[in-house]
């Protein structure tokens, strides 16, 4: 199982990865962009995402903390080949390399994370001046490039302090989290405007503490539940101490959005999708918005007990985001079926179980389905959802995992087909109304693809992780010319 029919398999349902519409749901093409009308709007920022913790190594350097990701990767059987991430690309000691290589290819947007542990050990208490200065050196260098810098405040790396103190499903993380916040805009806010809270709400909690399969690996679905809340709650708290820190901030937050296509027109299929598309797209984006959950995930009367809710939650919790970053990699096929392999974890609601129907779609090698027409639904969709905000993509893409050939180049003309069906789509869901005004590919270079370890390699850049050296794969230099033509 990877790791995209893990997330499927949050609370006790069991579901697929993307897959074609099928026959009888499939929706009318969106028209595409026709000839010489591929230009994307004046002053959209091309980008490309990396995380703290998959890129930059140093792991334990100038006084940085243990997150919980340092501690994960330990443990035995976790990570594929028990690979690590305490060198990763060294972007802690490179990142000039890798400021070379957005220059390479034209981008003027760098999506980066912020390492908590390297600013508070502890996740608590006085900062580490050292580990601040590494951001304030990229800062400085990005801006130097005529880059913008996109931090994240959160891409998984919760200190591990504060994971044996409870960790997300404890309250007082959210406050811990806003504390961090604070700090960060009064540290860089000078300097950078646009800040991301989150990355992938819905991943780390339920890969984290429901399945297992990521840090911290505990496997209680109430845990799990609450820690859904608390992250919403440091949405709210995190995005005030950031306005609080300096107003002219512009804060959003990245949600991984997906369409949800039911497998037939049976109602059970179409109640499928409902839910998961409530629970995927909605938990925490539309939460954190309105302050107030959808209704129907859980049972009305024992939502606030599994949330462990408070009053005042619903002000501490709303966040008017300024924009929205979207993750988007594929789409997701519901249908009910009573035969799944997926036990209920917990036992709010009988009719969850789902099966997944067969796939038709071609898959990367991380066997994740390509479904570029989805990535146009559910921008469609979600600006429904997220009102007139900004809209960024900050990650999409895939892994092909080919390496050089003797001519020292790597040749991925999977990834340029991929980019090229992805970006059709995306301009077509902006000739539609969808006011996206950046794109980040994931990843700017090939790095630590968590439990998957170095397997999978999604980079734009290939990096030989032996030494570090970074090559411009075939599709990075295509990419270049995208980003120059602003057109596709
Ligand atoms: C996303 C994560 C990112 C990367 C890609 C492949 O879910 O946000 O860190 O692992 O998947």
């Amino acid at each position: 199982m990877n790791r995209r029919d893990f997330l499927m398999s949050s609370l006790g349902m069991v579901g697929a990865g993307a897959a074609l519409a099928p026959a009888a749901l499939a929706k009318p093409k969106a028209k595409r962009a026709g000839q010489g009308d591929g230009a994307f709007p004046p002053g959209f920022y091309w980008g490309a995402a990396t995380a703290a913790y998959q890129v930059e190594g140093a792991y334990r350097e100038d006084g940085k903390g243990e997150s919980i990701w340092d501690r994960f990767v330990l443990a035995p059987g976790k990570i594929k080949n028990g690979d690590t991430g305490n060198v990763a690309c060294d972007s802690y000691h490179r990142y000039m390399d890798d400021i070379a290589l957005l220059k390479a290819m034209n981008l003027k947007s760098y999506r980066f994370s912020i390492a908590w542990t390297r600013i508070q050990p502890d996740g608590t208490g006085p900062v580490n001046q050292k580990g601040l200065d590494y951001y304030n050196r990229l800062t400085d260098a990005l801006l130097a490039a005529g880059i913008r810098p996109m931090p994240t405040l959160y891409h998984w790396d919760l200190p591990q302090n504060l994971e044996d103190r409870g960790g997300w499903p404890a309250r007082e993380t959210a406050d811990r989290y806003a504390e961090y916040a604070g700090i960060m805009g009064k540290a860089l806010g000078d300097r950078i405007e646009t800040w991301s809270l989150f990355n992938e709400s819905k991943t780390f909690t339920a890969l984290g503490y429901n399945q297992g399969v990521f840090a911290p690996g505990r496997k209680d679905p109430y845990a799990f539940i609450r820690s859904t809340h608390t992250v919403n709650l440091a949405h709210g708290l995190g995005y005030k101490a950031l306005k609080a820190a300096n107003p002219k901030l512009k804060v959003g937050s990245v949600y991984d959005v997906t369409p949800m296509i039911p497998a037939s027109d049976r109602p059970e299929d179409v109640a499928a999708a409902d839910i998961w598309d409530k629970w995927q797209n909605l938990w925490f984006a539309q939460t954190v918005i309105e302050g107030r959950y959808p209704e129907g995930v859980f049972p009305a009367d024992r939502q606030p007990e599994l949330l462990n809710w408070k009053d005042g939650d619903a002000d501490r919790m709303h966040a008017d985001l300024d924009f929205v970053g979207f993750n988007y990699y594929s789409g997701t096929l519901c249908a009910y079926g009573k035969e799944a392999s997926g036990v209920p974890l917990i036992d709010v609601d009988a009719k969850w179980p789902y099966a997944p129907p067969a796939l038709e779609t071609a898959k990367t090698d991380f066997g994740w389905n390509v479904y570029p027409q989805g990535f146009h639904d559910i921008l469609v969709r979600m600006h429904k959802v997220t009102g007139n905000r900004p809209i960024e993509i900050t990650e999409n893409g895939c892994a092909y995992n080919m390496g050089p050939t003797a001519d020292g180049q790597i040749h991925d003309p999977q990834r340029i087909a991929f980019y090229r069906g992805h970006f059709a789509a995306m301009l077509q869901a902006i000739k539609d109304g969808v006011p996206v005004r950046g794109y980040h590919a994931w990843s700017l270079m090939d790095n630590f693809e968590w439990a998957s370890g170095y397997s999978q390699r999604f980079g734009l850049t290939w990096v030989d992780f032996a030494n570090g050296t970074r090559t411009i794969k075939d599709s990075g230099k295509w990419y270049a010319g995208v980003a120059a033509a602003n057109t596709i």
